[in-house]
């Protein structure tokens, strides 16, 4: 092994006698491979470490994380998963935006601004670090430093009255306005970021449509986009919703399958949507039994639906796989 290594320019051939931290890329002689990916992985030596590297490894998903307070660590979890989107369910009281899916699992500290606002900021300044590297800078990579280019979609679900809340979640996204990572539209065209806010539930239109410029957006009605909603443009929604089983029924009879009548519906609200350059997601899909889930899941990706509805993390990451 020692040879091998050292016939690879991998080992000192002289200096290296003594296993340890060494400033060099050269590691000393007594140590194993496993050594020395021990010692990459575990200790401080600047070589083995850079500054964008919080989400090093981590392939970014067409998974939109439902649900996402329910996990001990939400918008965390979802980032670890490779998740490209993700949805806080926010209350205002007191002038305050809380985090819950419903009233009496909301608490003082969970808010709006420490659960999302501030944990994706910190992801983003990791990732676009000061650099004496980056001269064209500032930088505006993507929460993924695998694809720094992926946009985060942040899905806010208005609980409370639209009117009244939708100035405060404004307001609380300016953290990330002022670092310029949110998705912009300058009543041109759309200028995408590192973050890309969609406002849904009582979230209304009018505060959305008519307004430029924003930094934000408004999640259209994939069933109407052709029709009452035909006023829809990708300017003013990304990416279209509805809920699965109001359009296609309860399905865990034919295991997750789609007969004719409702594959045509499928077919045609997807291609409705990306005909007006609108991205496409389904929610309130069956969660069991599993191989229902997964096959409707596998139905609305050979589909081309754009983002897959995911509770369970863990079984769309290990379904992901499963994926041609
Ligand atoms: C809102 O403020 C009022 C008056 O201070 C207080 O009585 C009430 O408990 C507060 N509600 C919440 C949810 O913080
Ligand atoms: C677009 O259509 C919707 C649904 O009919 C309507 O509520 C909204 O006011 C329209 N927007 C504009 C700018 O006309
Ligand atoms: C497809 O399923 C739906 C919902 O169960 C049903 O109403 C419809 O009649 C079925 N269509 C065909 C062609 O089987």
């Amino acid at each position: 092994m020692r040879a091998q290594l050292a016939a690879a320019g991998l080992l000192a051939a002289t200096s290296a006698t003594a296993a340890g931290p060494s400033s060099s890329a050269v590691p000393s002689g007594a140590m194993s491979l496993g050594d020395i990916l021990g010692q990459a992985a575990s200790h401080d030596n600047p070589l083995y470490k850079y500054p964008t590297q919080l989400t090093q490894g981590i392939m970014p998903k067409a998974f939109h994380s439902h649900n996402d307070y329910w996990r001990p660590l939400p918008f965390w979890s979802a980032l670890a998963a490779g998740a490209v989107s993700v949805e806080a369910d926010v209350w205002l009281y007191n002038d305050t935006l809380h985090v819950g899916h419903e009233t009496s699992a909301l608490t003082k500290e969970r808010t709006f601004d420490a659960l999302y606002v501030q944990p994706i900021l910190e992801v983003l300044r990791r990732q676009n670090p000061e650099s004496p590297f980056v001269t064209d800078g500032p930088t505006r990579n993507g929460v993924f430093d695998t694809v720094s280019g992926q946009t985060l979609y942040l899905w806010v679900d208005l609980k409370t009255d639209g009117a009244a809340t939708w100035p405060y979640v404004v307001k609380a996204l300016a953290p990330l306005r002022d670092a310029g990572y949110l998705t912009t539209y300058d009543g041109k065209t759309v200028k995408e970021a590192p973050v890309t806010v969609i406002g849904t539930g009582n979230t209304p239109l009018n505060l959305v449509q008519g307004v430029s410029p924003r930094d934000y957006f408004w999640d259209g009605p994939l069933p109407t986009l052709g029709g009452a909603f035909s006023n829809i443009t990708k300017e003013v929604t990304p990416v279209a919703s509805t809920a699965f089983t109001a359009q296609f029924g309860d399905v865990r009879g034919a295991r997750g399958q789609l007969n004719d009548t409702q594959a045509a519906l499928l077919k045609s609200q997807v291609e409705t949507a990306h005909a007006k350059g609108i991205k496409v997601r389904y929610w309130d899909l069956p969660y069991w039994p599993i191989g229902t889930r997964n096959a409707v899941w596998r139905t609305l990706w050979d589909a081309k639906v754009d983002l897959l509805n995911v509770d369970d993390l863990q079984g769309c990451a290990d379904f992901w796989e499963t994926l041609g």
